[in-house]
């Protein structure tokens, strides 16, 4: 028996509708739009409002990609969310999904990776479909950062957003998803975490509480080096693995943490930018979510072509980064 080719099938993306610019940003915090325009690219971002939760993003993103891939909720099996900032620690945004969309067949979970986390999720449910576990699956990347962004911290909170992207996966004659990269380096986890400072309690003084809710806090310029190690190694193993040259790519659509790491992995790589995709200006980074709404908007202007050879490449907390590499 021959193993079958994974593909995309359909696309989607939920995208709040309030834009948060650098402007607006310049009257809650000591920062400008030049300073954030030349040191990360991000213009605007999206905010949820207070009534959207996560596992609403989701679902929003995963009924357009329904939508497009002419797919009903019911023929779908297997649905995986990924996110580093879920409405709540159970049930799983995944269940939430499954539920919203009555698809009452499936098997659901998510997905933590943090930024890597679509490429997480992308190669598990490619792997259920090859092992005949599943026919088709729901991969979706959903976050709502801006819950546990400290808004008085300036070197985090310009940085990132909301978003969602979703994509139905299942079984193409050809090409597809040809090959897949994943790695993690737990040694740097502290150089970007959730943190909830603790004080003594009152009443036990050997335990601790939080003295505040979490927060992100993140060591931007160690983290920077590493970022772009781990995706110009991360696309490098993963061309191995495809037996293709840097040069057969077409397009490269890569986690949008900052304009700055993208273009210094596109000269590591010794990739013409004109071949990177690049929209952090609209929105920021949106941990998972960024390459998903990317690879879509990628689809939809036509940068990413039928025939189209293309890396999809990540890094993030953890510290974890991927890469997978699809014939459009
Ligand atoms: N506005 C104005 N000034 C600022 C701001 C701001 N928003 N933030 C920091 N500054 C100041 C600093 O205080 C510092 O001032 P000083 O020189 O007086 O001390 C100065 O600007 C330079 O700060 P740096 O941190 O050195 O700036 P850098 O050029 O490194 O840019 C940045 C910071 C954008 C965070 C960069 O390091 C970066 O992008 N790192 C990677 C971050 C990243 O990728 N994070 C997410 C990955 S994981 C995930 O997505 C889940």
């Amino acid at each position: 028996m021959t193993t079958p080719h994974v593909g995309i099938l359909g696309l989607g993306v939920y995208l709040p509708a309030r834009k948060l610019t650098n402007f607006d940003l310049e009257k809650m915090v000591e920062t400008s739009d030049e300073w954030i325009r030349t040191r990360t690219g991000i213009v605007e971002r999206r905010i949820a409002d207070a009534k959207e939760k996560t596992s609403d993003l989701a679902t929003k993103a995963a009924a357009r990609a329904l939508k497009d891939a002419v797919i009903s909720a019911q023929k779908i099996d297997l649905i995986i969310v990924a996110t580093i900032s879920p409405d709540s620690n159970f049930p799983s945004m995944a269940c939430k999904v499954q539920k919203a969309l009555g698809a009452s067949d499936a098997t659901a979970f998510d997905v933590s990776a943090a930024c890597s986390g679509f490429l997480y999720a992308l190669t598990t449910a490619k792997q259920y479909i090859r092992t005949g576990m599943v026919k088709n699956a729901l991969v979706i990347a959903a976050e709502r950062i801006s819950g546990f962004i400290d808004w008085k911290d300036r070197s985090t909170c310009v940085l990132f957003g909301d978003g969602a992207g979703a994509c139905v996966l299942g079984k193409v004659r050809s090409g597809g998803i040809i090959a897949d990269f994943t790695r993690s380096f737990g040694k740097y986890g502290h150089l970007m975490e959730v943190v909830a400072q603790e004080v003594r309690s009152p009443f036990d003084p050997q335990r601790t509480m939080p003295a505040q809710l979490p927060r992100v806090v993140m060591r931007g310029q160690e983290l920077f080096k590493v970022a772009v190690n781990s995706m110009a190694e991360a696309v490098e193993e993963v061309l191995k693995k495809a037996k293709m040259k840097k040069s057969e790519v077409d397009c490269v659509v890569p986690h949008q943490a900052n304009d700055r790491i993208i273009s210094a992995v596109a000269r590591k790589l010794g990739i013409p930018k004109e071949k990177i995709f690049v929209n952090i200006d609209k929105y920021g980074n949106m941990s998972a979510a960024s390459i998903a709404v990317a690879f879509y908007e990628a689809v939809k202007t036509k940068r990413i072509k039928k025939g189209s050879k293309v890396v999809l490449v990540a890094f993030g907390a953890g510290l974890v980064s991927a890469a997978n590499v699809v014939k459009w």
